[in-house]
């Protein structure tokens, strides 16, 4: 057997990768065997060089290659060794893990903030404890006017100084703080929680609303019912939803329109969609001069118009629910059924104007 012979023998004997590990050292490292071997060439004369050098070399190729495959085979010998022992069964039935889902109303502030983006518009948001001037006086409805009382409001302690605060009674404070705080144009929605003192199979103390504001250089009214259209039929995901604006009043808005949407019956149910009959939908108007003013702007120079919607009965209508209370019972079997799945929320596939 050459030295040849013994060393590779020697590797392929070898029990784990330390061990080829201390071979690599004592023949391949810096004082091992073979290269010590190399180092001999440069003592020879040019004739021993010619017919010992390729032996060497070959000698060495061929221990760094047996090494090599040796290394290789151990490796795959224990990963599959590992495979075998952490084998796992994936047909053992595992326990249910829970899974929540998205509340209705959520995925219906996801919708409107979609279709307004589409649109231009950004989400703005204010808090939900206001003062007075937010909530009432910049909007142009001054103390003792009639307008508070169609708001039953809930009244907080303020901070023992000034006028109580109140839970803000409708989304419409939040075109108050956009316009004090950014510069128009201003396109915004602000979707989010209100209250009042108020419960029935329609109405909860709690409830969503979400707020519409335009302001910007002459802005009419056609700008308003085209926006309300193309929201309305892009959030029904529907052609034929017909709108019917009436004259109205809100003292923050003049003039002032509520806003109609055509139905039609479904299999018993009022649907939105076709002209069978009217429900109402919303509250718009162009926003009052003195509104404008109010928030430092001049209304000679802007102009705007702004609405103000229900988001539970957005839901309730495009979702088929009847009673408003079950929204916030937090009743997991109604979640179940009206909820839905975080993974695979349907959004608005078509968006605005596809
Ligand atoms: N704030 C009104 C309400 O809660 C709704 C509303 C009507 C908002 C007209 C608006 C609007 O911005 O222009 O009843």
């Amino acid at each position: 057997m050459t030295d040849t012979d013994q060393i590779l023998s020697r590797i392929a004997d070898a029990a784990d990768l330390d061990a080829v590990e201390a071979l690599r050292v004592e023949f391949l490292g810096k004082q091992g065997s073979v290269t010590q071997l190399l180092k001999t060439l440069g003592k020879m004369t040019p004739d021993e060089r010619k017919t010992e050098g390729p032996k060497i070399h070959a000698a060495r190729q061929a221990v760094q290659d047996a090494i090599a495959a040796k290394k290789d085979a151990l490796e795959q010998a224990q990963l599959e060794a590992r495979l075998a022992t952490e084998k796992q069964d994936l047909s053992l039935p595992i326990d249910e893990i829970p899974q929540g889902s998205i509340h209705p109303v959520s995925q219906v502030m996801d919708e409107l903030a979609e279709i307004f983006a589409d649109l231009g518009f950004a989400v703005a948001e204010g808090p939900e404890i206001e003062d007075d001037w937010h909530n009432f006086g910049a909007l142009n409805i001054p103390e003792a006017h009639p307008a508070r009382a169609m708001q039953d409001t809930f009244y907080v302690d303020g901070d023992g100084e000034g006028a109580p605060m109140v839970l803000r009674t409708h989304t419409s404070p939040v075109q108050i703080r956009t316009m004090m705080k950014d510069k128009p144009p201003l396109r915004i929605i602000a979707p989010g929680r209100v209250y009042r003192s108020d419960s029935d199979a329609t109405h909860t103390p709690m409830f969503h609303q979400v707020e519409g504001l335009v302001i910007d250089k002459n802005i009419h009214l056609g700008h308003l019912k085209w926006t309300l259209e193309t929201f309305l039929k892009a959030f029904f995901e529907r052609d034929d939803v017909v709108l019917r604006m009436r004259p109205s009043y809100f003292p923050f808005t003049e003039p002032s329109a509520e806003v109609d949407v055509g139905w039609s019956e479904v299999k018993g149910r009022r649907v939105v969609g076709g002209q069978e009959g009217w429900m109402e939908v919303l509250g718009s108007g162009m926003v009052h001069p003195k509104v404008i003013a109010n928030c430092g702007l001049d209304p000679d120079e802007w102009q705007g118009f702004a609405f103000g919607c229900g988001i539970d009965r957005l839901a309730m209508l495009k979702y088929g629910m009847d009673d408003l209370r079950a929204f916030f019972d937090g009743d997991l079997r109604w979640l179940r059924h009206y909820g839905f799945r975080a993974l695979d929320v349907p959004t608005l596939s078509a968006g605005v104007g596809a």
